[in-house]
């Protein structure tokens, strides 16, 4: 138990580095908060119009969730899905922004894959069909973090599915504007500016 709550705490620290936001306080482009969804994610980063911090903050943001994991799986049988929570839960409440963080795709994304990246893969491959077809990243994200749990439970982790449904509601959660845009017609396509 001391093992998993450690796991728990080092996930929760990995994940509450806010990368989108300190790239584009280093490049000295307006605060994102400020900007399009308001989000520290890639998706928003992409709005400032710099590509490169964007790649940058996608890749980041998954390497930490990647990075969770090997660190719990590490200290515990089964920590590496414990710390892939603990990084999820903070990056979305990261205690250095108040608790107010983002929206937790990359981050997911990146703890998937350490944890069994074939479905890591399959998650990429469902975004990007229908980031294809559609155009809209947050819709991408909700189809691809839907199915990934059940892929997952198709392989034969249960309990590793089990803890990443439970990712995928509080990710649907923390998408509610998002999903009403979409209802609505109203959200912005990938590279859309606002
Ligand atoms: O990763 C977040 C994405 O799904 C939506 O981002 O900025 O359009 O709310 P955003």
């Amino acid at each position: 138990p001391v093992a998993l709550a450690a796991s728990l705490l080092l996930g929760y620290l990995c994940g509450s580095i806010p990368f989108g936001l300190l790239l584009t306080r280093a490049a000295g482009t307006s605060d994102l908060r400020t900007i399009g969804s308001g989000n520290i994610g890639a998706t928003n980063v992409l709005r400032t119009g710099r590509k490169d911090l964007a790649a940058a903050t996608l890749l980041l943001d998954a390497a930490k969730g990647a990075a969770a994991v090997l660190i719990g799986a590490a200290l515990a049988p089964g920590g590496g899905v414990i710390a892939a929570a603990g990084a999820f839960l903070g990056h979305i409440f990261p205690v250095w922004l108040k608790f107010k963080g983002g929206k937790g795709v990359a981050t997911f994304l990146g703890a998937l894959f350490a944890l069994h990246w074939p479905t890591g893969l399959i998650f990429c491959a469902i975004w990007l069909t229908v980031a294809g077809i559609w155009r809209y990243s947050s819709l991408s994200a909700l189809i691809a973090s839907l199915l990934s749990p059940l892929v997952l439970f198709g392989f034969g982790h249960g309990q590793d599915a089990l803890i990443l449904a439970l990712m995928t509601a509080l990710l649907w959660w923390k998408h509610r504007e998002n999903i009403s845009r979409l209802l609505a017609g109203a959200e912005t396509r990938i590279g859309q500016k606002t």
